[in-house]
């Protein structure tokens, strides 16, 4: 008789984060073995501990003795790639510790796998390396005009893939996250950054009190209310498509680099409606002034992750998407 084959086994970084750990549970549930390298900076290894049954290691990603001894220790199918830094406005401020962390960190990475023969590579990037949209939906061959070092720091990541493709054979799909956002819908894990700039957790804080007010960055953008227009994509669906990125890889396929948004926009106005009506709270919102850098629209078209990976998001309406992160709100702050 054969003897069982294991599953595959795959290296997460930053899975102890908020997109991280929804993927871990993801990969779990489709039968994958999972080993988290966190910093722990801003993860949160309890979610692990009781969702999952990942191996957590802790440590960063600049760390080649480290990476070298996780590879010689593992036989790792695969790296998803999602330990970064994502705060943009503070990426203008300290440009140095994005571009050490989001780029040197990757790049020791990918030399670690290299070196180790691993190659396939699930990264995060974002949308925000297409700048200001030209059309929209915007999609992937859209020029590229990043205005942040976070920006940059990711699309000097997606150029070092392309030659590390051409060099060493190594296959990535790069997704371009539209807005992440709502949680695990069974309650397990959700979004919790400390400090809190995301409008949805703004918003769904204000209606549990913690704060007085949400502000509402800009009233005069030339969308139909006047404020920003932003595609919302559940963190789950996104989870989910990092699962097919890895099974398409392992089946061959080629490098690739795929928008994940759900190809509609809602205004921060509208954001802050739906929160009213999910929560039935009063949610007080003060109109300020642009927050600098915010293009006033931006709608990724994902008709390539429907082609190339078969992707199908499951919770693409505003209603459920916050309707899982207040639930995950009440328990976590309630
Ligand atoms: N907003 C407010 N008030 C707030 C917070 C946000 O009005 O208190 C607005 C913003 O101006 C923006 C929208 O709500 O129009 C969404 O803002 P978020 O901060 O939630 O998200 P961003 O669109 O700024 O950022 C996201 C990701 C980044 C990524 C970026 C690409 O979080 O990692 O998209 O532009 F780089």
């Amino acid at each position: 008789m054969a003897a069982p084959t294991e599953s595959p086994k795959v290296l997460v970084t930053g899975g102890a984060g908020y997109i991280g750990s929804h993927a871990v549970l993801a990969l779990e549930a489709a039968g994958y073995r999972v080993v988290v390298l966190d910093s722990l900076e801003y993860g949160h290894p309890e979610i692990l501990e009781r969702h999952t049954q990942a191996e957590l290691v802790v440590g960063h990603t600049t760390d080649r003795d480290l990476l070298d001894q996780l590879f010689q220790a593992h036989d790792f199918a695969a790296v998803m790639h999602f330990a970064a830094y994502i705060a943009v406005g503070e990426s203008v401020r300290e440009p140095a510790k994005y571009y050490r962390n989001n780029v040197l960190g990757t790049l020791t990475l990918l030399e670690a796998m290299a070196a180790a023969q691993v190659s396939r590579f699930v990264f995060s990037s974002t949308c925000a390396i297409y700048g200001p949209p030209k059309t929209v939906p915007i999609p992937e061959d859209h020029p590229t005009n990043p205005i942040s070092p976070y920006a940059s720091s990711k699309l000097m990541v997606e150029q070092i893939l392309r030659d590390f493709d051409q060099a060493h054979g190594l296959k990535s799909v790069a997704f371009r996250y539209f807005n992440a956002a709502g949680a695990d819908p069974e309650g397990r894990s959700g979004e919790d950054h400390v400090p809190e700039t995301h409008l949805i957790p703004l918003v769904l804080l204000t209606a549990l009190g913690r704060r007085e007010s949400v502000s509402i960055f800009g009233s005069d953008y030339p969308t139909p209310d006047g404020t920003c227009q932003r595609d919302y994509i559940h963190v789950t669906d996104l989870a989910q498509a990092h699962v097919l990125g890895l099974k398409y890889l392992l089946q061959g396929g080629q490098s690739q680099f795929i928008n994940l948004g759900n190809g509609n926009g809602f205004s921060v106005k509208e954001v802050i409606d739906v929160a009213r009506q999910v929560t039935g709270r009063d949610i007080k919102a003060v109109f300020c002034d642009r927050r600098p850098g915010d293009p006033p629209m931006l709608v990724g078209s994902s008709q390539r992750a429907r082609d190339v990976l078969g992707w199908d998001p499951q919770y693409a309406n505003l209603q459920d998407i916050i309707a899982h992160a207040w639930s995950w709100h009440q328990q976590r702050h309630g």
